[in-house]
């Protein structure tokens, strides 16, 4: 059962037997000025059908984010209809992949304020949204429309006893394109072409989402594969 406890209320959250602590900037969560993360962003309709799916959260500053709706339905359907979201840090792999092929089981979620959130989250922030931007999509869902929405994050709760690292692409797009450098002339040799296009496409990813050590990592991986085979542009 969810409870509060604490001075005044808020200090401290007891979720499904997870303690968390309350935290005013986006810092305490791992979280930087314009890096792109990896969440689980939780919503419900006007009626409460709570949703979850991943979406990527682009950090303005301490309180402010940027999400693109322009590749879900519900999510996107419910944040226009009420403006009300929470972004759950989790590293958990099925809640990711259950929520993009289908729909969470009941039992993944919890509720902070009446508000769906992910159970098993190391942290989390309420936000609302404060600007709406609409935006041709790639694809045709919501008549071609997609929205770049900024919201203005609220509560944020962090675990008391995890480290909270928010998932981002780019670290994985290093270490993936150091194993392929390491195999590229033995275990590669015969598919360097292919190998060599997937490295260019992790490095387009790291660089839009990146940090700057990630960004010059991967810099640097794809220069000295250059170095070693000047056919590869
Ligand atoms: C890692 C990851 C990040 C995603 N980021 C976004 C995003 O930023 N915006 C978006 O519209 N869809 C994004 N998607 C796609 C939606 O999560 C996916 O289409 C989901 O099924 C939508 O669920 P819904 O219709 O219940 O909202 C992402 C998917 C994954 C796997």
């Amino acid at each position: 059962m969810d409870q509060i406890t604490g001075e005044n209320m808020v200090q401290e959250l007891i979720l499904s037997n997870k303690h968390y602590k309350k935290a005013d900037k986006l810092e305490s969560l791992n979280m930087f000025k314009g890096q792109l993360y990896e969440t689980i962003v939780t919503t419900q309709s006007n009626e409460h059908i709570k949703n979850a799916a991943p979406i990527g959260v682009i950090c303005k500053d301490s309180n402010h984010v940027v999400i693109h709706l322009d590749n879900c339905v519900h999510t996107h359907l419910n944040i226009m209809e009420n403006g009300e979201l929470i972004v759950n840090i989790t590293k958990n792999p099925l809640i990711f992949t259950h929520s993009t092929l289908g729909e969470l089981d009941d039992e993944c979620f919890d509720e902070f304020n009446g508000f769906p959130m992910i159970k098993d989250s190391l942290g989390f922030f309420k936000a609302h949204v404060i600007k709406t931007i609409e935006k041709k999509r790639e694809n045709d869902y919501n008549d071609g429309k997609g929205n770049v929405v900024t919201c203005e994050v609220e509560d944020i709760y962090i675990s008391e006893t995890h480290e909270v690292i928010p998932l981002n692409r780019a670290m994985n797009a290093v270490i993936e394109s150091l194993v392929y450098y390491c195999r590229f002339d033995h275990k590669y040799k015969e598919k360097q072409d292919m190998i060599w296009t997937h490295m260019k496409e992790l490095n387009r990813v790291c660089q839009k989402v990146g940090n700057e050590k990630e960004k010059r990592s991967m810099k640097l991986i794809l220069d000295k594969l250059k170095e070693n085979h000047e056919y590869l542009e």
